[in-house]
This record gives C-alpha cells, structure tokens and sequence, in this order.
C-alpha cells in the first residue's frame, strides 16, 4: 500500500472558538511529522537512529491544552520577529514604533501574541505534492505594535531524502519589519529523556553577536576563536557551557546569535550540524538567512521543577536545544546589521532546511 503522505485529524479548539487540526507528513522511509495549525508548531518529528529504531527527536506537548498553556515557543512559528528587540522600540522612515513588551522591558518573539499563538488556516493539502503542508497568517496593521498588514506564508514539506524543508514567505502593505523563524527544541536522542549536553555541534560561524544581560546584542560582531562560541570544528554542547566567560553568563549557556560564514548572498548553504553520538542520529542545518540562534534550553529547568511534556516526560534544563535561523537580534535598532525591512512590493522570502540523518 503507498504511503498517506499527508494526513488530516482535529486536534481541539481554542478557549476562543477556533478548531486546531494536526496534518502529519510522512515519506517513504517513514520519517513522520506533525505539525498543528496553533502556532504551525511542529509537536513531533520521528526519526531512525542508527539501528533503525523510530524515536521522537523534538519537545512538545501531547495535547493543545500544553501549547495554550505556558509553552517555551515548543516547535513554534515565531514572528512577526524572531528574537529580540530592545525596548520594543523602533524608528522606521522616521516614524517612531512602541512594540508590545514581554520580555523585562524589551520585545520578544513577536510580543505578547505572537505567530506561535495564533491559529493559521491551512491552504487545502494539493496530494500531488506529497507531504506538503502550507500555512496561512494575515497580521493586522499594529498588531502587537508593527506597521503594515502582514501576509505570512509558511510551507512545511518532508521530502524522500528525510529533509524537512520550511520556506516562509510575507508581504506588506507599509514598511515593516519581518524576521520569521522556526521554534524546534531537539533532543536527538530521543522522547526527551535526557539532556543534549553530550550533543556535538558544528556552528560554520566565525563570528557572534554578544549580548548584555538582558540578551540584547551589544552591537559588536566578535570573534569565536579562542572562546567558548568557537564550534567550528564539532564540540560537544556541554563541554563548555559552565565556562566562567561573561558571555555564558549572560546567556546562562549558550543563547546567542551566530553569524553565518557561508551566508553572506543569501544563498542557501549549511549552518550548522548536531550528533547525537549513542544514536547515531544527525540534523544538519541549512538556511538563507545570515545568522542563527544556538539555545541550549537554559530557562526550562527555570520553570518549576522543569516543564510535564510528551508522554508525562518532565523536560528539565537544556534537555533540548534550538538553532534558529534568523537575521539577528535587534536589526531594527543596529543600522549596521543586515535589514530586515520589508515594503510593499516586496516579498520576504527565507528558507530552512533540517536534514535527518542517521549513522
Ligand atoms: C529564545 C530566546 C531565549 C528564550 C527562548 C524561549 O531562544 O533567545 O532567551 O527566551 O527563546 O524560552
């Protein structure tokens, strides 16, 4: 029997009415992903290791009622703009912006309702195309505090080659900004039961942008060499992690922007690549954008006694670790950054490719 590569199933309603469906995409070799209309968050992402052994390599909840609750971006869609902006302020074209603020005094992840807490409407699955999944947004002009209408687009699809590949795409209807990016805590060993620190991470970064204590980028781009941010040639994620360097203080681990070598024109080319060296199990990283955010999921021990997931699992600090890719954090304030303006007549365009692997 062929395989469904698309599958259709409800997956609840929000306190406000709206239904949420769950699409789960397949391939031929049985990779499986589920992805949720709340958020377009991707709940579960299975994967063989080395042996062949299926396992659940992402963080996440099992029922909407986790996502509604407190969840830490779980497997989100973030925008309108992905990671920090100082004070939740900006000036564009001369008109100054006062942003929603979530994060001490400053903006994060779109603000208080941000693209992971709103359910998009999925376009009717085309089954010619396989597992193909496109999700649709439209922000209204001043939502969470940004000008312009925001048509977001965001495409997921599971290919043969075991890569799931996330184009997003947006226009506007007045200058804005735009910085979309994708929320997944991995644990590539599987069902989350431990934590990544034996994980062993590739960054091709030669640069970061460090941060002052609140996380915004002091505006420098510093050298990696000879520093704990040097993961040009494969290190483990928690080798070191408790270095005393003011950096990782800041971060309380790693959560920082990486400043991608092989990025500069916009091409898509690898960013980085994680191990799992037990399983055998490996996700490489290939985007558009010029930056990535390495967190090792320092705040989810924070919370409580750490956070109830998948299957009664309790996820407790750095039990996951995201790369999202991104322009970096507070362009809208740091004129030398890359732009991440967008106007009418434009249209934002930005890929991610998450390559499974196994060996
Ligand atoms: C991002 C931020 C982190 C943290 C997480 C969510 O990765 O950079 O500081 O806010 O999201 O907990």
């Amino acid at each position: 029997m062929p395989v469904e590569r698309l599958a259709r199933e409800s997956f609840g309603v929000t306190p406000d009415g709206q239904s949420v469906d769950a699409f789960t995409l397949r391939n031929v070799h049985g990779l499986e992903a589920r992805v949720i209309t709340y958020g377009g968050i991707v709940m579960s992402l299975r994967a063989p290791d080395r042996a062949g052994r299926f396992d659940d390599v992402v963080l996440g909840f099992d029922t909407l009622d986790g996502y509604l609750r407190d969840s830490p971006y779980f497997g989100a869609i973030v925008g309108r703009y992905g990671n920090r902006i100082a004070g939740g302020r900006f000036t564009l074209d001369g008109t100054a912006h006062q942003l929603a603020t979530n994060d001490g005094k400053h903006h994060l992840h779109g603000g208080v309702r941000g693209f992971d807490r709103v359910v998009w409407r999925a376009e009717p699955p085309d089954r010619r195309h396989g597992a193909v999944l496109t999700l649709v947004h439209t922000s209204p002009d001043g939502d969470e505090g940004y000008p312009g209408t925001l048509a977001a687009r965001v495409t997921y699809a599971l290919s043969d080659a075991n890569e799931l590949t996330v184009d997003y795409r947006a226009t506007t209807d007045r200058a804005t900004h735009v910085n979309l990016t994708q929320h997944t805590y991995f644990n590539l060993a599987g069902d989350g039961v431990r934590d990544v620190l034996d994980h062993e991470l590739t960054i091709y970064a030669s640069r970061y942008t460090p941060v002052d204590v609140t996380l915004i980028p002091t505006g420098e781009l510093a050298p990696v060499e000879e520093t704990p941010f040097d993961f040009r040639d494969a290190t483990a994620i928690g080798a070191r992690i408790d270095h005393p360097h003011e950096q990782l203080r800041n971060g309380r681990g790693y959560d920082h922007n990486f400043v991608l070598d092989r990025n500069a024109d916009g091409s898509l080319a690898l960013a980085a690549r994680v191990t799992e060296p037990r399983t055998g199990r490996s996700v490489g990283v290939s985007t558009t954008e010029p930056g990535v955010q390495f967190y090792s999921g320092n705040f989810l021990g924070q919370v409580g006694a750490g956070i109830r997931g998948k299957a009664g699992r309790t996820y407790g600090a750095r039990y996951g670790f995201c790369l999202e890719t991104q322009h970096f954090p507070d362009s809208p304030n740091k004129p030398h950054f890359p732009s991440t303006v967008l106007r009418p007549g434009e249209e934002y365009h930005s890929r991610t490719v998450f390559a499974l692997g196994a060996s």
